[in-house]
């Protein structure tokens, strides 16, 4: 790319309000199986806000083609308006008037899949962020709220359900078998919240009423064969429409709300008003084609889009630099809903994901407040920064100001802001004075970069029964952000007495910013860059749990025993921080042997953690979800993420050796919860049997590493015998990654009984991508010509590409660079089909700098081998430039 074609950054602090207003918007598609016709009639005048004298009114496009446009009826000719830069532009308009726009574009050849494209033969949208500007010219900017009109013209045979968002108000007959369906939506909405979809869709339909008494039709539309899969979805919604009426106080606003499941889809759903458009991964669930966690996902996605309802519909963002201001909110909605849902480890799962790939991201070339600052280009900036860190900004104010106060401060937010668009600060601006309290330092957690770390050092004095805590914190810079202001950080502390008994906690001084939970709980606000806590009346050295339930998205450097660990694996009085002293044990114990790897010493397995092991799987008293959790190693890429100049095979090859001795040493007892912990009633996705299939599994994990008859038998049997896709996969899995016994007819087997379920196929695939074994790279290169793989379809060139450059460690990122070049590559032909899908699959290679030098390099050779490249779309370009402005 050359310096003059450069794709230039867009900066929060050039925000000037829009110049104009559309107060509102008619369209009519005709919809045909080539040039698609698209008609705009727009209300639109003059801003009153804005500063411009006789302003002219830009529209923003791309891709489309101007057929006509008309002011107050007259049409406007060549000399009095000019496309540029993709703008329309028109010099003089009056100050209020009607806009007609004609535009012509091709769904059929879209393969971005933003704006109007066609999947498996059904016309859909996908308009968040800027994509409504590839379907008519339009002011496509978030704090532009207009209220739409649609109608819809299509074959009737082909096309007999046609949607949009709203109420359908009118449909009729037209000549040659065509109809017209028109809809009518009453809310002001951004044009990213438009949708239209057309097909021949089978329809699951439901209904919900409200809590004042108003019913909702509910209705699932689906691929006919997919109807078998429509219930979990259904119920998912429910429960959710009434958690937000228990929790937010939060009514559903129309009378009908409706889900369309497409097979091609950037990303998860899409909180379309009235019409949620789903990636079908998530709201399609069976219990033979769907595994435990695809039933999570379904839950929670459903749940997400359902609550930016309020979150992000009713009040929606000023800019795109606000995001987070309906993610990060609405992803905290999601996590609390799903665990009132009963899912016991929600908060470990998040945690692990946060640390993994958010902490991750704080620490590479990419990284960014959860409110950034610029873009190239938007759609990179849907991040698990805004998302999940901005999840954990919103969960910290909620801690601060407690369950009751956080409602107060958000019905606040709610009924002052319904119907605008909006900033972060205006919500913390109406947390702050409903709760009469100042969150100005902790602003700074919009505002920088970079993950805090606390280094934490304790000294107890045994005279004055004092027990001390020294907390330093500390962020490195990050891109654009050399230095950094401290943090307001909510430290969760409990302490507990050598016989494992909680302490009473009572915080010495002044401090009316100390919040008691209960009697044995507190959280410590930590704002400076030095500072002591100090705990009274504290009668012997006491074991500190710290950042319990992970109260910020922090670094904890606490140099502790590890039998202080151990101690708080079978003491503490929390699941989570059970989980979390077992994991830090864990940790330690890898590290150290990494260490001992690396210089060619034997690997020793630590005798702490094989005895917390066993303590967690003998006591049956304890929830299985959790001992499953509490088992699980470290992931390879967290281990990565956790040392530096990572060693790949060193990483392995310690983790294998932990799991084949852990499995040496306790395989009875993983046996006996293996058979304990089969169930002998019909599968239920409930919390209670996800629980007890997870702690199977994970049984199952470590015993095929054995390779003894019996485990192999073991894993045969499962495959053979489930009756759900939970136990099928994880067999599958254990048996690929391990080539147990026959593994390739196996493999054969699953996909000839599952090639017409693509969910499942995508399953298949993603095993065969993520397998540790040698000839694995071959294996995903044979698989792209395979006719279940297609390049056009986002989820199984994640399920084949994604899955391959971010869990298949050993193989990615094999000594001689062939996984980076080969990713380089699939790069490269995604760039020319979806740009979106190929920028998200640079992020592994972002992360250079966390591997050895000689992977280092070749990582940035194959970013220089993509740079180099002509026509690079703007969101691989920003990704790439970006990840090789420190290169070596
Ligand atoms: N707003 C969507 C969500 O619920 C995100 C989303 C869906 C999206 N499809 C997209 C973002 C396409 C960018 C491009 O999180
Ligand atoms: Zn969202």
């Amino acid at each position: 790319m050359k310096d003059n074609q450069a794709p230039q950054a867009i900066y929060l602090k050039d925000y000037r309000c829009p110049d104009y207003l559309i107060d509102k918007v008619d369209l009519t598609f005709k919809l045909y199986d080539q040039d698609t016709v698209v008609l705009s009639r727009m209300e639109v005048m003059l801003n009153p806000d804005s500063k411009v004298e006789s302003p002219p009114l830009e529209l923003d496009g791309g891709d489309i083609k101007l057929v006509t446009i008309k002011i107050d009826g007259e049409l406007v000719n060549d000399d009095n308006y000019i496309v540029e830069n993709e703008q329309l532009v028109l010099k003089a308009v009056p100050k209020s008037f009607v806009l007609e726009i004609e535009t012509i574009i091709q769904p059929q050849s879209n393969t971005r899949l933003e704006g109007l494209y066609v999947s498996n033969g059904m016309f859909c949208t996908q308009c968040e962020a800027q994509g409504f500007r590839h379907i008519t010219y339009f002011m496509d900017r978030p704090d532009v709220m207009s209220r739409f009109t649609t109608r819809i013209e299509a074959d009737k045979s082909k096309y007999p359900i046609l949607l949009s968002n709203g109420n359908p108000v009118g449909d009729g007959a037209l000549e040659d078998g065509r109809h017209w369906v028109s809809w009518e939506d009453p809310f002001k909405k951004p044009c990213y919240l438009f949708a239209l979809v057309a097909g021949d869709l089978a329809c699951a339909d439901d209904s919900f009423t409200t809590c004042s008494g108003r019913k909702v039709d509910i209705r699932l539309y689906v691929e006919p064969q997919d109807l078998d899969k429509c219930d979990h979805a259904i119920e998912s919604l429910k429960n959710a429409m009434t958690w937000d009426e228990e929790v937010y106080g939060r009514e559903y606003d129309l009378d009908i709300y409706m889900i369309v499941a497409v097979s091609h889809f950037n990303m998860g759903a899409m909180e379309n008003k009235g019409l949620n458009i789903f990636n079908t991964s998530c709201v399609l669930a069976n219990p033979a084609t769907t595994t435990d966690a695809g039933f999570q996902r379904v839950e929670g996605v459903v749940g997400h889009e359902y609550f930016h309802n309020w979150s992000g519909n009713r009040v929606t963002c000023r800019d795109w630099f606000q995001l987070s201001l309906k993610e990060g909110f609405t992803v905290f909605r999601d996590e609390e809903f799903s665990r009132d849902m009963g899912c016991s480890i929600k908060r470990i799962e998040d945690v692990t994901y946060l640390k993994t790939y958010q902490f991750a991201e704080d620490a590479g070339p990419m990284a960014h407040p959860i409110r950034p600052d610029s873009y190239i280009e938007m759609n990179n900036f849907y991040t698990t920064t805004v998302y999940q860190k901005g999840a954990e900004v919103v969960r910290m104010i909620h801690t601060l100001v407690g369950e009751a106060g956080f409602r107060k401060g958000c019905d606040l937010y709610f009924d002052r802001h319904d119907g605008q668009a909006v900033t972060c600060d205006d919500f913390v601006c109406a947390i702050e004075e409903a709760n009469q309290i100042d969150l100005g330092q902790f602003r700074r957690w919009y505002q920088q970069a970079g993950t805090p770390e606390l280094e934490v050092s304790t000294a107890y004095d045994s005279g004055t029964q004092v027990l001390t805590l020294s907390v330093a914190q500390y962020c490195a810079p990050t891109p654009g952000q050399d230095k950094k202001q401290p943090f307001y950080i909510p430290l969760r502390i409990s302490l507990f007495d050598s016989e494992g008994q909680p302490i009473v906690v009572k915080v010495k001084g002044d401090r009316s910013d100390v919040l008691y939970i209960n009697e044995y709980d507190c959280v410590v606000p930590v704002f400076e860059r030095k500072q002591e806590i100090c705990f009274e009346d504290v009668s012997e050295r006491a074991i500190p749990s710290l950042l319990r339930n992970f109260s910020a998205p922090v670094k904890l450097n606490y140099r502790c025993l590890k039998e202080d660990l151990a101690f708080l694996v079978r003491h503490d009085s929390d699941a989570f921080s059970r989980w979390d002293a077992a994991q830090k044990l864990v940790l330690l114990s890898i590290k150290e042997q990494i260490q001992n790897c690396q210089e060619g010493m034997d690997l020793v397995l630590d005798e702490l953690v094989v005895s917390s092991f066993e303590y967690v799987l003998q006591d049956q008293s304890l929830d299985d979800a959790l001992v499953a959790r509490i088992l699980m190693l470290p992931s390879e890429a967290y281990l990565v993420e956790e040392t530096e100049l990572s060693d790949t095979d060193a990483i392995f090859k310690v983790r294998q050796f932990f799991k084949r001795s852990i499995a040496t040493k306790l395989e009875a007892l993983l046996l006996s919860r293996y058979e304990g912990n089969k169930l002998s009633v019909a599968y239920e996705a409930t919390a209670e049997q996800i629980a007890v299939r997870s702690l199977k599994n994970a049984c199952l994990d470590y015993l095929s590493v054995l390779g003894s008859d019996v485990s192999e038998s073991l894993c045969f049997a499962q495959l053979a015998s489930a009756d759900n896709m939970t136990d099928e996969s994880a067999a599958l899995r254990t048996i690929v990654h391990q080539q147990l016994g026959d593994w390739r007819g196996a493999l054969d087997d699953f996909y000839n009984k599952w090639q017409h379920e693509p969910l499942v196929v995508d399953l298949w695939i993603g095993v065969q991508a993520s397998s540790p074994a040698e000839d694995a790279l071959a294996q995903v290169k044979a698989l792209e010509s395979h006719k279940a793989f297609e390049q056009t379809n986002p989820n199984k060139v994640r399920a084949l590409y994604g899955t391959f450059a971010n869990a298949n460690l050993v193989n990615f990122h094999q000594g001689s660079g062939a996984g980076y070049q080969f990713h380089a590559d699939c790069i490269l032909a995604m760039n020319k089909i979806n740009p979106q899908i190929a920028a998200r699959l640079i992020t592994p290679l972002t992360k250079w700098s966390s591997y050895n030098l000689v992977r280092q390099k070749a990582m940035c050779d194959a970013l220089r081998e993509i740079i180099a490249q002509p026509d690079l779309s703007n969101d691989v370009y920003e990704i790439v430039s970006k990840s090789l402005a420190d290169q070596i």
